[in-house]
């Protein structure tokens, strides 16, 4: 199996925790947009999303699945949405889509966080892949600069505006051996917006793909 393959295997083995006339939680990325495909198969089933991204709002009205304002809701059963590193409390690293802010204020308000992921997204320690902050545009440098002071090596992703107007510093280098504790350290530095650290809420359940198809930890 190729990596989107496993990818898409998890996604459709997701739906299992669809319920049944429930709004559903949205997020983005390319395993998202395999869980979208294979929730159009059973829109009829739902009332509805609400989407942690334009990307994945746009997906979504394609198939003619009602998004809705998450102000407007009060209760989602399930938040579906995939990682960039997972470790084995389920600590995740997110934010390679640029869509970390909007991803954690609807997985805030969901019961269970369904992650989907390929098998190569899990790790024991996070960090190796770059940990996604999203910067106030004027607090950049010194963002950068507090970083520095966390042991981090920080990078500007240039060229990306996120869907709240906002910058992106990718930080390399970082050995997150207490993913609660770091979470809370970099949301403290004035002019972060949020980090991509997902581990005071980390997922509930995650399907993992794999060459021999998906499987459930936890
Ligand atoms: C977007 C995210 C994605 O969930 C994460 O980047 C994984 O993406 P993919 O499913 O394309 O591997 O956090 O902000």
């Amino acid at each position: 199996m190729t990596q989107d393959e496993m990818k898409k295997a998890a996604a459709i083995k997701a739906l299992d925790y669809v319920e049944k006339g429930s709004i559903v939680g949205v997020g983005t990325g390319s395993t998202v947009n395999h869980f979208i495909d294979a929730l159009a198969t059973m829109k009829h089933d739902i009332e509805g999303a609400v989407s942690s991204s334009e990307a994945s709002t746009e997906k979504l009205e394609a198939y003619g699945i009602e998004v809705f304002d998450l102000n407007s809701v009060d209760k989602l059963s399930v938040y579906v949405d995939g990682a960039d590193e997972i470790n084995a409390q389920n600590h995740m690293i997110k934010g390679g889509g640029a869509a970390l802010t909007r991803e954690k204020i609807v997985a805030a308000v969901a019961d269970s966080f369904v992650c989907i992921a390929d098998e190569t997204k899990v790790v024991d320690v996070l960090g190796q892949f770059p940990l996604p902050v999203e910067v106030i545009p004027m607090a950049r440098s010194y963002v950068a600069r507090e970083l520095v002071k966390l042991g981090g090596d920080p990078v500007y992703r240039e060229g990306v505006i996120t869907d709240n107007g906002n910058v992106i510093l990718d930080v390399h280098n970082m050995q997150i051996t207490d993913p609660v504790a770091m979470e809370t350290r970099i949301n403290a530095i004035v002019g972060v917006v949020t980090n991509g650290l997902f581990a005071q809420r980390g997922a509930n359940v995650l399907v993992l793909g794999t060459p021999q198809g998906s499987k459930v930890v936890g």
